[in-house]
């Protein structure tokens, strides 16, 4: 979490800076800070957001043409303006902003405390800024060998940029575990924890790896591993538009994401399949294709929405591939010494392609011999960069820090990958593979139409935005359906939601249902519709509320629950792509008239990049 950027050049880095900053500010929000250096250097911090930092600011005319600057999401210490970043070393020669965690920080702490080192923050951050100064003054050393130095003895993650104050011509910055991307101007250079804030500027850009250090001045740029070896720089060429990071007129991103997401999802499969839908071809997968569809076991792991996704793909892949597979959540997978065996193949999925669990999980099965796939949005980031092959979802960057259209691109990739496989496996004959795929390709139209229950949500959300609770049920694909429902509401609306199979309600959560408890049946018609029919009298023989998510034309459901909104008549498999957007209406207009901030709710980051 944590953002950071930075500039050197001749413009106006407070300017460049706090602007970087306001677009990097889904990776964290509770305090932000800013150094600026001209002949001096003054650093300007605060709690809050970054708009409250332009306020202090603008009460100076202080400017400089090299800045740094951080937006925080707090690990140590909590959000106020002492624990903002930049962080500060005790001589005032280091300025630092950091993103990650130095996990031996207290170990280090308390060394430097015994020299004499007076900290004022409890940030681990200030523990390395400290650490810098120390070896700096105490070795008679330059400010690169006081920060190589300083990193060989720390344990973490980190992505640093760092000013030293006696050499104020150079910005340092280094990488392990959180990215950095670098963008190369014309006589000036910027740099930052994604692509976002740059792409105004230049479209040139170098992604950092593990270990590296960059020193950037405004015409010269050098990089090095932390062991002082050279590096070649590779400069690759954005594929980002401005206008893909604005609200273009709508009143959040989240709602500008979730009514993308035709366009998404096309994009998605645009030039990924053969013509007259006859197949799918997956360029990425080239090279593991037949390891897949050989593999005796597939195991997807990830966080959050993206383990949603993963699971509704479990469902997908058994169904048209018959390999089994298991879903696991990569925080849990990579701590419980996971059996592997050959063979196996880890689909590894995540929007950021930055989730620290995700990312470790992804080192971990590949140690272990897996053949690993990702799934993933951000072009570059690391987990696309640690995998033996993968698929981009190509969705546009996804600002709302409640995932949407993530979501549906990932479950598209992957249904795309299942009849891929399928096919591959002798399990889906030509013609289903074919109508599969033409219905994949129907799917944007049906989401177009979807989309028209706006209006019928929004009056569904002034109904029910004082309630406490919610329970969302599903049976088979929309069970991870109900729980990425649940889920939204909860994280922008901070209203206490569960989300359940269907049929498990009567082993727990049916003791909550009364007349007060709003319950979301998901019940788009496939096999267990029967089932599900019966699970809505059960709900409502105890006065539960029903809203049914239906399949168009439904008059059964309609005449049993208290309120239906339909979507379009699908496959099975697919029907989560649709009955999930008026579940992300829903929670987007409760939150909204709740008065929450829906693109950054409180607590959450877009992009977890520590454990
Ligand atoms: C955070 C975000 C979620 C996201 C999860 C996994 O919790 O707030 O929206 O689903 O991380 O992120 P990833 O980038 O790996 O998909």
């Amino acid at each position: 979490m944590c953002g950071i950027i930075g500039y050197i050049g001749s413009k106006s880095a407070r300017e460049i800076v706090i602007n970087g900053l306001k677009k990097l500010e889904y990776r964290g929000y509770d305090s932000a800070g800013i150094a600026l250096v001209n002949d001096t250097t003054r650093v300007f911090k605060c709690a809050g957001r970054v708009r409250e930092l332009e306020d202090l600011v603008n009460k100076s005319d202080f400017d400089g043409t090299t800045g740094i600057g951080h937006t925080r999401w707090a690990t140590h210490g909590e959000p106020n303006e002492l624990n903002a970043h930049p962080q500060v070393s005790f001589k005032g020669n280091f300025i630092v902003v950091h993103n990650g965690i130095i996990e031996n920080y207290s170990r280090l702490k308390k060394h430097l405390e015994s020299r004499g080192v007076v900290f004022t923050s409890q940030t681990d951050t200030e523990v390395l800024a400290n650490l810098i100064e120390h070896l700096y003054l105490e070795g008679d050393l330059t400010a690169e060998q006081a920060i190589t130095l300083s990193l060989s003895r720390v344990e973490g993650a980190y992505g640093l940029l760092i000013i030293c104050t006696q050499e104020s011509d150079k910005l340092f910055a280094a990488k392990k575990g959180s990215p950095l991307v670098i963008g190369v101007g014309d006589g000036e250079n910027f740099i930052a924890s994604d692509a976002t804030p740059i792409v105004e500027y230049t479209q040139r850009v170098i992604y950092l790896n593990d270990d590296d250090l960059a020193i950037i001045k405004k015409n010269e740029l050098i990089l090095k591993s932390i062991r002082s070896e050279m590096i070649q720089p590779v400069v690759k060429e954005l594929d980002l538009k401005i206008g893909e990071i604005d609200k273009e007129g709508f009143a959040h991103f989240m709602l500008k994401e979730i009514f993308e997401q035709p366009r998404a999802i096309h994009d998605t499969f645009r030039g990924r399949l053969l013509p007259d839908y006859s197949g799918v071809m997956l360029g990425g997968l080239f090279n593991v294709l037949e390891s897949m569809a050989r593999s005796e076991r597939i195991i997807i792991i990830a966080c959050g929405t993206s383990w949603h996704a993963g699971l509704l793909g479990e469902y997908i892949f058994e169904e048209y591939t018959r390999i089994p597979v298991e879903v696991e959540y990569a925080s849990e997978f990579r701590y419980r010494n996971p059996i592997m065996k050959k063979g196996d193949v880890v689909i590894a999925i995540s929007q950021s392609g930055e989730t620290a669990d995700t990312l470790a999980a992804v080192k971990l099965a590949r140690e272990n011999g897996a053949t690993v796939i990702g799934i993933c949005n951000v072009v570059g980031s690391s987990i696309p960069r640690e995998t033996d092959a993968g698929v981009y979802t190509h969705a546009g960057p996804e600002i709302g820090v409640a995932s949407t259209k993530a979501f549906t691109t990932q479950v598209t990739v992957l249904a795309m990958m299942a009849f891929e496989i399928g096919h591959t496996r002798g399990i889906l004959s030509d013609s289903v593979y074919k109508s599969l795929i033409t219905e994949l390709v129907s799917i944007p139209d049906k989401i177009k139409k979807a989309l028209e229950v706006n209006d019928q949500t929004l009056n569904l959300a002034a109904v029910f935005q004082n309630t406490h609770n919610a329970l969302y049920l599903g049976r088979g694909y929309l069970f991870p359906v109900a729980l990425e429902g649940a889920l939204k509401l909860k994280e922008i609306s901070y209203i206490h939601a569960e989300g359940y199979p269907a049929a498990e309600m009567k082993h727990g959560p049916i003791a909550l249902i009364d007349e007060n408890m709003p319950v979301v049946v998901v019940a788009t018609k496939d096999d267990t519709y029967e089932k599900i029919i019966s699970n809505i009298q059960e709900i409502k023989a105890r006065k539960g509320i029903v809203i049914a998510i239906v399949t168009q034309g439904d008059e059964i459901i309609k005449k049993m629950a208290d309120y239906v909104i339909e979507v379009p008549e699908t496959l099975p498999a697919l029907s989560g792509l649709l009955a999930v957007i008026p579940l992300q209406l829903l929670s987007y207009h409760i939150a909204v008239l709740r008065g929450c901030n829906v693109d950054q709710p409180r607590n959450l980051a877009k992009s977890v990049t520590v454990e």
